[in-house]
């Protein structure tokens, strides 16, 4: 993890929250590379929930909700971590993440001192709306995107005439006061979430619940995620959340281990009809096509961590790598002190998520090549994410795409003024071919179609 921090502090992917303040805990800023990364996946789960599915339509709902909705939806009373905080050196734990010896002593795991008793902690930012500091004007930011939907389900029944089943997704910031924050961006204060709620007949939840499973375990796979990183964690009777009647993790092999990436969960009528409790209002689905049949809907959840799937990629994609290089020829993988062999960091993203799809490098500044590939890159751009660089060795500059994760490098030199054809570099196995540069931009849209990772 460490490795995976550094690169991407130092190739821009992700940065400390003010750092130039000391860092702010729990907050993290995405840098340009990081800023694409997420996008792309982002965009790859929106296609994936929206565009291939025929009856789920998108939602953008506002981060700031009435109070009375997370009375309705069960946080105010149960959004808690268990506490103990140290009376000697002042640290705070999380009671179940310390051994059960330490608290029955309540005995401080870091120091020995004597640890307070265990009490509930609300994971809820609370702030004030409005010119007074009272209890009228307390208003919390969304621990959870999937409220946003709950409240607007019958505005989307209605506007779109959505007939059940159908599902409603999102994309959006989520804030929890969490107490360990601790590897990297794995868990936040600050984070995104991808929500999809899908409301079904009660009766047909268990099913719809199990076809769900197996879309998002299918959706990993074609991301081209490392398979045997993955695998399913069930909720016992103790994990289950205040509103789930049943749930499974799919947990990624992190550095740190098995962990969390996305939750699929059964909320039953759990939601909807607190909603239609606390509000007044009626939240029950009438069906037309099945004389006027009136119901509260049962919701099938999949949400996953926009930012930890960020996290989950740059861990799957990161690899080091002795490779041989060749140092006679002009557009080699040769080292700039000439060493025949070298070690790479590679991020193997596939294609579809890579930050920069192709860089563009003239071997020489002069002689016209930097013109030539500036031409070239200016052809590519509309339709592909490109960089292009000129500085240094050729070798070293193919090592800085290796670590950005750059899929395509595109080599301009003398031959290219004569013949028209320029070097296209893999970064994965580091081949080099010959291209038409007139051929490029459909040479790529066919090897990003055909991409399967080797390694
Ligand atoms: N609406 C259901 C819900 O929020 P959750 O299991 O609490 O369920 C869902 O969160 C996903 O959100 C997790 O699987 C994880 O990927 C992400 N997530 C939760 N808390 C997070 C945090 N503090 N930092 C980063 N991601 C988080």
């Amino acid at each position: 993890m460490e490795k995976i921090t550094s690169l991407a502090k130092r190739r821009g992917f992700v940065f400390q929250s003010s750092e130039i303040y000391g860092g702010q805990n729990g907050a993290w800023d995405y840098g340009p590379l990081g800023v694409e990364l997420k996008n792309r996946i982002a965009n790859a789960w929106w296609k994936e929930m929206t565009q291939l599915h025929d009856n789920i339509v998108g939602l953008d709902a506002a981060i700031l909700m009435h109070p009375r909705t997370w009375e309705a939806s069960g946080h105010v009373e149960n959004f808690t971590d268990p506490l103990v905080d140290c009376k000697k050196c002042k640290t705070r734990f999380r009671a179940d993440m310390i051994s059960e010896e330490n608290l029955a002593e309540k005995k401080c795991p870091d120091c020995g001192g004597e640890l307070t008793d265990t009490r509930k902690f609300n994971l809820m930012f609370k702030t004030n709306i409005g010119p007074t500091e009272d209890t009228a004007s307390v208003i919390y930011l969304r621990p959870e995107t999937a409220q946003g939907i709950y409240v607007n389900y019958k505005n989307i029944v209605q506007s779109n005439r959505m007939k059940i089943p159908f599902g409603i997704a999102q994309i959006g910031k989520a804030f929890r006061n969490e107490i360990v924050t601790k590897n990297f961006i794995f868990r936040t204060c600050e984070f995104e979430q991808m929500e999809m709620q899908y409301f079904v007949k009660p009766g047909t939840d268990e099913e719809t619940f199990n076809e769900w499973r197996k879309q998002r375990w299918s959706y990993y796979e074609k991301l081209g995620v490392k398979m045997d990183h993955l695998r399913w964690h069930q909720h016992g009777p103790d994990e289950l959340a205040h509103y789930a009647k049943d749930a499974y993790d799919i947990q990624y092999l992190f550095p740190m281990g098995w962990r969390e990436l996305e939750g699929v969960h059964n909320r039953a009528g759990y939601d909807l009809g607190r909603h239609s409790q606390f509000s007044g209002k009626d939240m029950q689905y009438i069906d037309q096509d099945n004389n006027n049949e009136r119901y509260i809907p049962y919701i099938i959840e999949t949400s996953a961590g926009l930012t930890r799937n960020v996290l989950m990629i740059l861990c799957d994609a990161y690899d080091e790598e002795q490779v041989a290089s060749d140092k006679n020829s002009d557009s080699s993988e040769g080292t700039a002190n000439g060493t025949a062999d070298d070690w790479r960091t590679v991020l193997r993203f596939h294609p579809n998520l890579a930050p920069v799809t192709v860089a563009i490098l003239p071997l020489m500044k002069k002689d016209g090549l930097a013109e030539l590939a500036q031409d070239i890159r200016a052809e590519l751009k509309e339709d592909y994410a490109t960089d292009y660089d000129q500085a240094g060795a050729i070798g070293r500059r193919y090592r800085r795409q290796d670590e950005a994760g750059t899929p395509f490098c595109v080599t301009v030199d003398y031959q290219s003024k004569e013949d028209g054809t320029v070097t296209l570099r893999f970064r994965d196995s580091m081949e080099q071919v010959r291209v038409p540069k007139t051929e490029l931009a459909a040479r790529l849209k066919q090897e990003i179609k055909t991409y399967k990772r080797i390694k």
